[in-house]
């Protein structure tokens, strides 16, 4: 049984603790299934103030659904659409404050304003993206996309 608690008041040392929990989670399984599902369920349940945490695949140059936690969401994306494809297309990390103002952005669940989306690449190849919703405005600052930035190092190791 995985029962992690992590303290959420120090930002850097949740996500420390976090990305400790998520190492020990994926090391030694090789499935990328398994690890992306309990990733999104480890996020899910340990970052505040979010509703939607998974991961969208590049499968054939198309973003499509992998593992989440949240509400049923939009299966296929192109690079071209949403926070999700400019993350893809651009291979940069996008930190949206508000998304209602992002052009293109794909609303899967009214209750998201705002979101980070970290592309995930190995061996210069992109794998896919890490995707969190929030239902706050600018729910998400420098020290989470440092944070998040970690988990994707962990994460592209083992997807
Ligand atoms: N917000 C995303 C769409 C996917 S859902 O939010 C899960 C986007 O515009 O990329």
């Amino acid at each position: 049984m995985y029962d992690f608690k992590i303290d959420a008041d120090d930002k850097p040392v949740m996500y420390r603790d976090l990305a400790s929990a998520l190492q020990g989670l994926v090391t030694g399984e090789t499935d990328p299934i398994a690890n992306m599902a309990n990733a999104s369920a480890l996020i899910f349940e340990t970052l505040p103030d979010v509703n939607w945490v998974g991961f969208y695949r590049n499968v054939g140059d198309e973003l499509v659904l992998g593992p989440f936690q949240g509400r049923p969401a939009c299966v296929r994306m192109t690079f071209d659409q949403g926070v999700c494809g400019a993350a893809a297309k651009t291979r940069q990390i996008q930190r949206v404050e508000d998304v209602h103002a992002f052009p293109g952005h794909i609303a899967c669940d009214s209750a998201s304003n705002s979101e980070i989306v970290l592309p995930l690449i190995r061996e210069g190849e992109l794998i896919g993206v890490l995707d969190i919703d929030s239902p706050k405005k600018a729910r998400f600052d420098a020290e989470d996309e440092a944070g998040v930035v970690k988990l994707g190092e962990i994460l592209s190791r083992v997807l």
